[in-house]
């Protein structure tokens, strides 16, 4: 008893009790390994190391431990929590994010679990949690100690349970009640801004209420605009839907806060979200020429280029200087054919229209090198995820040509979830149903003048539970040549319970290497990414390994924390990129997201979204757009086809940015251009406006005379400007 009653008092510092909210981030403990035993309340784990929920294991002493883990704290639970609710049924438990697979006990028994599409632990994806507990349910002891042990399986990359909210509170009313902001803003004449919100409910109760809205002005505080209306009525199957427009009078992101309040329990459910402002401007109607300014293909391989141009249609493409073996698509400006001889072709470009004529020099690289500049593309893992299929490929291809080749975006992407179950009699890989002809779908992307990727593992499974290549190196290679493939992605995965257990260097390089000399007997030039999340500092080994990028990181999500946590992260790996090999900090996650079959709009404000685009672009960086390419948005579109902002991305030299200066609530980054010249990003990572400058008598800008807005395409007189929270001002500069 008197035990009982010290351990409470041990445990008083733990509990944060706030608004019925009590959080649990503290007081964890953590073991490596997996055992049965620890689940049990009366275990004691005073041996276990501390552990720190704002991190994963790996940076807790337990780097490229990927396997099973267990993680327990203490918790009293109130039953005031219970009173004070207008609902009493059930009690909510959130962890922020889990990392991969986890099963969740309370005092012994199982209240929740989450493994991937086959309901495996180990075999699943890394997200928030939420598991309903009935307050009648004997594991929950009110007002006593509740012991929550969380058993998990990393299945690679980052493990462990780590974020910002880990809390209990009871499923109340607002339970279930979701302010849909999904709809696009729709810009109007004048500054104008509209847009429908929608609050929805799956529960019976009938809503009844009041819906306000402000809208403020992150630079000032003032209000410009507060309205309400009354009768805010929703109940399941029948949603309140509100539209309002309102005037921003300058190019920049508001906040908006919603607030329902419902009048029977008098309580209150209120989102965020900002505004969107377009920086890009519009397209020319003179012929303009755009992408990068150089191309490399192996000799004797097939040549597939699209001379990106942007201009009143219809435009007409010419290419001087072409080797022999080689012809354009007059109408399209699709370059095919192949070249046996290697050398630097020099070509010049021409497209005209009834607007004019413009021209740009390239070369043509024909030689051992490809993927000279980052890969500009799709993939449909941060979209649809497993949910990926022949039709969203199809969408991505001909949404991409018709509204993104153009300012060069070229690869057509599919993640996990096209293989089948098991190869055919001749060891075959072979697709699932979803996928009912790769080869067609392959010839259709190509003839869009597009190029097409895929993905698999070395080992006997992928992430997602699907056929890996596991001792079929060979056979897939020459199956992706066959199809046409033109880049494949290479996941470490289940690779994990092939390697030793603590996997040396060796190790590590072994399943790429293999997969390299296979890839060398395919057909055709099939550019090599790998993805095990920046295991033994792979950027120090990843081009000698015959890779053309390697994953830095672990897997990227739509927060600020995630993106900007990897983003500024990557000044380590910045002088081991070059043209034919590059870091990759993961895949982007702007526009509309959702890693399965129900998308959401990205959760990063639209000043992150800059910042993300103007980052990934320093860091010379892949760029693979990872949302629904049915539905781009125009912010999202103005996003990816600022020409001058791509160029940045794509420039010759292939430099990944420096980090110049980093203070804590801004950082300057720098990337060596070609021509002598430099991009710098400067990044306010404050939550407040501020004014961030790089003074003309800064070393980084001697000899520079010329400072160019990249996304507003405006000359500037000093590397200075306002930049907004999150947000970024990214400057060109010559001499
Ligand atoms: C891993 C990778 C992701 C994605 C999934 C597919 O998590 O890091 O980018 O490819 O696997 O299952």
């Amino acid at each position: 008893m008197k035990k009982n009653l010290i351990l409470l008092l041990l445990l008083v510092p733990f509990l944060n009790v706030n608004a019925q909210r009590i959080s649990i981030k503290k007081g964890w403990k953590l073991m490596i390994g997996d055992n049965p035993e620890w689940s049990a309340p009366g275990f004691n784990d005073s041996g276990w190391q501390t552990a720190d929920l704002n991190r994963p294991w790996e940076q807790q002493g337990h780097q490229n431990y990927d396997g099973f883990g267990w993680y327990r704290t203490h918790v009293v639970i109130p039953s005031s929590l219970k009173e004070k609710a207008f609902l009493k049924d059930s009690l909510l438990l959130n962890l922020a994010s889990v990392d991969d697979n986890d099963e969740v006990f309370l005092n012994g028994t199982l209240i929740g679990k989450y493994g991937g599409h086959r309901g495996n632990i180990k075999e699943g994806h890394y997200g928030p949690r939420s598991y309903k507990i009935a307050s009648n349910n004997p594991a929950l002891l009110w007002d006593k100690d509740n012991v929550i042990a969380v058993r998990i399986y990393d299945t690679g990359g980052d493990g462990g349970i780590y974020g910002e909210k880990f809390e209990i509170h009871m499923a109340d009313i607002m339970e279930g009640v979701e302010y849909n902001t999904s709809a696009d803003f729709s810009y109007g004449d004048k500054n104008m801004l509209g847009k429908t919100i929608k609050l929805e409910t799956k529960n019976v109760y009938k809503y009844a209420g009041t819906l306000s809205l402000k809208v403020t002005d992150p630079e000032t505080g003032a209000v410009i605009l507060s309205k309400t209306t009354d009768n805010a009525n929703f109940t399941k199957g029948s949603p309140f839907s509100w539209w309002f427009t309102f005037n921003t009078s300058q190019k920049k992101s508001y906040n908006i806060i919603y607030t329902f309040h419902d009048k029977k329990t008098g309580t209150e459910i209120s989102e965020t979200e900002t505004t969107p402002y377009i920086l890009t401007p519009a397209v020319g109607l003179a012929p303009r020429i755009n992408g990068a300014s150089t191309f490399g293909v192996r000799p004797g391989h097939e040549v597939l280029f699209l001379i990106p141009a942007t201009g009143l249609t219809p435009l007409t493409y010419k290419v001087a200087g072409l080797p022999a073996g080689l012809k354009v698509d007059k109408s399209k400006g699709i370059i095919t054919g192949v070249v046996n001889k290697a050398g630097n072709y020099p070509l010049t470009f021409t497209v005209t229209n009834r607007k004019g004529t413009a021209t740009k020099k390239f070369v043509l690289a024909i030689g051992d090198k490809i993927g000279l500049t980052p890969a500009l593309g799709w993939n449909s893992w941060n979209a649809w995820g497993l949910s990926v299929n022949d039709e969203k490929v199809r969408t991505a291809a001909r949404e991409m040509s018709e509204r993104l080749a153009s300012h060069g975006w070229s690869y057509i992407n599919i993640d996990d979830g096209w293989e089948a179950d098991s190869r055919d009699a001749n060891g075959k890989i072979v697709t699932n149903n979803k996928f009912p002809d790769m080869k067609g779908l392959t010839d259709y992307v190509h003839s869009l003048g597009l190029r097409m990727g895929i993905y698999s593992s070395p080992g006997p499974r992928t992430c997602g539970g699907y056929l890996g290549s596991y001792q079929h190196d060979d056979d897939d290679a020459i199956t992706y040549g066959d199809w046409g493939i033109d880049y494949l992605k290479y996941d470490w995965c289940s690779y994990g319970e092939i390697a030793p257990n603590h996997p040396d260097l060796d190790d590590m390089k072994k399943p790429y290497l293999v997969m390299r000399k296979s890839l060398d007997k395919a057909s055709r030039d099939i550019l090599f990414s790998y993805c095990q999340y920046g295991m033994g500092d792979v950027w120090k080994w990843g081009a000698e390994a015959g890779g053309n990028s390697w994953r830095t990181t672990g897997d990227i999500t739509d927060t600020w924390s995630s993106m900007s946590g990897i983003g500024f992260n990557q000044d380590k790996a910045a002088p081991y990129a070059g043209p034919g090999h590059f870091n990759d900090p993961d895949m982007l996650v702007v526009g509309k997201v959702g890693w399965g079959p129900t998308i959401h709009n990205t959760r990063l404000t639209f000043d992150e979204q800059y910042t993300h685009i103007s980052l990934w672009s320093l860091l010379a960086s892949p760029l693979l757009i990872g949302c629904d390419m049915g539905h781009v948005d125009r912010f999202t579109l103005n996003l990816l086809t600022n020409d001058e902002v791509i160029a940045i991305s794509q420039d010759a030299l292939g430099k990944e940015a420096r980090q110049y200066v980093k203070k804590d609530d801004y950082q300057i980054w720098v990337k060596q251009l070609s021509n002598g010249r430099k991009a710098i990003g400067l990044f306010n990572t404050s939550d407040k406006y501020q004014t961030i400058s790089l003074p003309k008598s800064d070393a980084a800008l001697k000899g520079f005379t010329k400072y160019r807005d990249a996304w507003r395409q405006q000359n500037l007189t000093a590397v200075s400007g306002k930049v907004a929270p999150h947000g970024v001002l990214l400057v060109t500069v010559s001499k």
